[in-house]
């Protein structure tokens, strides 16, 4: 029952692919180990974001534990929304899902290269600015607070933005910014900070950012300031990471 959900719903997705190897293995013994069973979400979680019919796939091994099981319980509970997932994770306990996240954190993948900067020089000030100052005139903090000074996050709870799309950020920042059907649903530090940015702001800082290199030898920040922290309150609570 439950693979005939899945075949339909990657169907639904388009993913014919997807399909012939969820069924294919069905008749087989297979171990009862994490990697079979993240297959069908590799399936879409591949090794690179791609466009699908209906959507952007983000990559998701690498990302911080609790980033990871915020968002899978997010999508569980409607705060999230895409539907595919949402009717895949539906009676998955929190236990799971933090396995789940803690599987596809510890993988390690390589970044994909820079994107070319798609940015005025203008632009690129304006981004600088935004990421290394934010706007104290409008109670914005630094990108680098949160998201830490190489922008490779800050464990557990806050992912990094650079080998980033910049069309997957573009997206972000419009689900938080219209009416939170996606993202926008809780009051939380990044959804309040990104309903202030202006379309403008956000393509700048989402261009600048796609164009970056990867830092070597870095990886996320291991702790966040404490008025960041205070900000943060709903997402550092609303998980129990261990
Ligand atoms: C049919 C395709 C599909 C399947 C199957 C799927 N996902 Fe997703 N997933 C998506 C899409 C599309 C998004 C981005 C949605 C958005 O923009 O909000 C996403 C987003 C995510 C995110 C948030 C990533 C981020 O950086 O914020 C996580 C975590 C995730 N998926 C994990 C999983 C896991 C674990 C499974 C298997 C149980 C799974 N997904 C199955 C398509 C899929
Ligand atoms: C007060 C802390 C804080 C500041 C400052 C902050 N962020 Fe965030 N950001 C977060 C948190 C927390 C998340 C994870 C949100 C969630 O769990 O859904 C996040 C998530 C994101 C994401 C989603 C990444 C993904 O993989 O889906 C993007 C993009 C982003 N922030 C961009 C920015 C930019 C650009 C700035 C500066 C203008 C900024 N953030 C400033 C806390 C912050």
């Amino acid at each position: 029952m439950r693979r005939l959900i899945l075949a339909t719903l990657l169907f639904s997705a388009g993913l014919a692919n997807a399909v012939e190897a969820v069924s294919a293995a069905a008749p087989v013994e297979v171990p009862d180990t994490m990697a079979e069973r993240v297959k069908p979400c590799v399936a879409c979680h591949g090794l690179e974001d791609k466009v699908g019919r209906d959507a952007y796939y983000p990559r998701i091994a690498g990302k911080p534990k609790g980033y990871l099981f915020n968002q899978l319980r997010s999508f569980r509970d409607g705060l999230r929304y895409y539907q595919p997932m949402t009717l895949l994770l539906a009676n998955m306990t929190d236990q799971y899902l933090l396995e789940m996240a803690a599987y596809f954190s510890g993988l390690k993948q390589p970044f994909p290269p820079p994107e070319r900067m798609a940015a005025s020089s203008a632009q690129i000030k304006l981004a600088r600015q935004l990421i290394n100052q934010g706007d104290p005139a409008r109670q914005i903090p630094a990108c680098i607070q949160c998201h830490g000074n190489e922008l490779m996050g800050t464990a557990p709870f806050i992912p990094g933005l650079l080998g980033l799309p910049r069309i997957y950020m573009i997206a972000q920042f419009g689900a938080w910014r219209n009416g939170g059907l996606i993202r926008g649903q809780t009051a939380d530090c990044m959804s309040e900070i990104a309903k202030q940015l202006t379309t403008e702001e956000t393509n700048a800082v989402a261009a600048w950012l796609a164009a970056q290199p990867i830092p070597e030898n870095s990886g996320p920040a291991g702790t966040l300031p404490v008025e960041m922290a205070r900000r943060c309150g709903s997402i550092v609570q609303s998980a129990t990471v261990q």
